[in-house]
Order: structure tokens, then sequence, then C-alpha cells
């Protein structure tokens, strides 16, 4: 799959959480070579900063803990310091967890959702001036997206906390959707299925020791029969990203092959 360039968001201003690896940096990547500025905020000081680097003019990396009200505060300051506004916000940092609901403890409850709810609901609240200045500046307004999974809208066994935090999310897009409308922000979800990253072992859990082997009877869940990509995730972001989607709000868009049609 080619990256192309264009300019389809030129000129507007992203920040992009979970920027630095997986499928927020080809997020990163695709909305750079669309005319992006992009702030890249992740906990990976290392893999942030060379990745700012390597995109040059036009992105910028910022240590960001999306689960600390202040650290987002700060990148979002940051933000509107280096390129002078905010336009679009995603949150996509987060995580897997695989286990057993039964007996995961407090410390494990809480984590689990911190990164994958609470941390996107404190980074929302911490851009939304920004948000709502760009949403009023710009006639295609402004967008909020948000990185559910597959599991924000079926679930599978062994991943409940996981499951109900990506769920919760789906909620959030949906309430948040028609309460921003009014302030031209768009609200959107993208819900990928299990992406071929560095994370495919913790998402095919009891299958890492074959992973071709559960590449394969992964793949034959997919109608389309091939496994997708963090490109396919990043284009789906850039299109919800894009005045393109300017009817779109309040949804929440599998990337999936086809798994959820059947
Ligand atoms: N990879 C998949 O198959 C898949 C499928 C569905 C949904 N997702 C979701 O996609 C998102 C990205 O996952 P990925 O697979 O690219 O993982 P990844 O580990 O490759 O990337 C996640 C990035 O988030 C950063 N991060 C982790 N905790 C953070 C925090 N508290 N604050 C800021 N940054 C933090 C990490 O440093 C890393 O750079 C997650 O929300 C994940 O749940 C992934």
């Amino acid at each position: 799959m080619t990256d192309p360039k264009g300019t389809r968001l030129a000129g507007r201003v992203a920040l992009i959480t979970g920027g630095a690896s997986g499928l927020g940096e080809a997020t990163v990547r695709r909305f750079h070579a669309e005319g992006a500025w992009v702030m890249i905020a992740d906990i990976d000081v290392q893999r942030g900063r060379s990745l700012a680097r390597h995109l040059g003019d036009g992105a910028a990396f910022v240590t960001c803990d999306h689960t600390d009200r202040a650290q987002n505060e700060a990148a979002v300051a940051a933000t509107e310091a280096e390129f002078g506004g905010l336009d679009i916000l995603h949150n996509n940092a987060g995580g897997p967890f695989a286990g057993a609901f039964e007996t995961a403890d407090d410390q494990t409850l809480e984590r689990v959702v911190g990164v994958n709810l609470l941390g996107v609901m404190k980074m929302t609240q911490a851009a939304l001036p920004s948000l709502r200045r760009a949403g009023e500046a710009r006639p295609g307004g402004a967008a909020i997206l948000f990185t559910s999974s597959l599991q924000g809208i079926k679930a599978r066994p062994n991943f409940s906390i996981y499951t109900a935090a990506k769920h919760g999310i789906v909620g959030l897009v949906r309430s948040l959707a028609l309460e921003l409308a009014p302030a031209n922000i768009r609200v959107n979800a993208i819900c990928p299925t299990v992406t071929e990253t560095a994370m495919l072992p913790k998402f095919l859990p009891g299958m890492a020791a074959d992973m071709d082997e559960a590449r394969r009877r992964f793949r034959a869940t997919i109608p389309l029969g091939r496994m997708p990509e963090p490109i396919d995730t990043a284009n789906a972001a850039l299109f919800l990203a894009s005045d393109e989607a300017r009817m779109l709000t309040g949804v929440a868009l599998p990337v999936d092959g086809g798994q959820m049609a059947g």
C-alpha cells in the first residue's frame, strides 16, 4: 500500500496520542503526508522524537501520558505554541489487556480502564477549548477521533475489561457527537480488528508461540481474506478527519475486512 502525498489536511493541526508507534505512527505519517501539522503525544520519548525528526517540518513531539490531566493540558498548549491552533484531536493511545475478569484486582481494573477510557476523556477535556475555537473559525469545523476497537462494538472472551473500556469510547463518541455538533465539531471512532502491529501477540493470546499459524487462522475469519495493516486504519482516520466526512458524526467505523457483516 503506497503512502501518497496530498493536501487533504493542508493547513490543519492534529494532535495524535500514542503516535510514536503502531496504528498511531501510521496515522501520524498519513496525516503529515496529506499536509497536516502533526503533534505526536506519547510516553515513548525515544520513538516519538525520532519519528518527529524523521518527518521534519510540520511534525513535533511532546511527552504526554494521557492519563494525566496536567500532561494533556501541557500537550495541547505545546501544540498551539508550535502550530498556532488545534483542529483535529486523535485519541489513539491505549492497549489491550487479556485476562480473567473475575480475579482482576483493583489496580488492574483501574489501569486498563484508565489507559483505554479515562485517559481519552481527560485529553478530550483538555483539547476542547482549542477545538471549539477551530470549530468557529473554519467552515469545515474541528474533528475528534478515537481509536476504539472492533471490541468496542462486539466482544470476545477473556478481554472483558478492555472490551468494556472500548465500548465506553463508542458511548462517549455518540454523546459528544450530539453535544458538540452545535460547535461544529465532529466526533467519530475507528474500530480496527486485530491488525498487523507489534501488539499482535497480545491480541491473539495463546497463539504467540506460532505467529504464522495465528495469522493464518485469524485471516480465515476475515471475509476479505487479508490481514489488516496500520495503513488501513490510518486511511480510515484520514477520511474521518478530513472535510470529505463533513456529514459524518457519531460513527463507529469498523476497519475489519467485513467481520462485522457476518
Ligand atoms: N493493534 C491492533 O490490532 C489494534 C486493534 C484494535 C484497536 N487497537 C487500538 O489501537 C490503539 C493503538 O494501538 P497499537 O496497536 O498501535 O499499539 P502500540 O503499542 O503499537 O502503540 C501504542 C502507543 O501508545 C503509547 N502509549 C501507551 N500508553 C500511553 C499513555 N498512557 N499515554 C500516551 N501514550 C501512550 C505507546 O507508547 C505506543 O507508542 C490502542 O488504543 C489499541 O487499543 C489496536
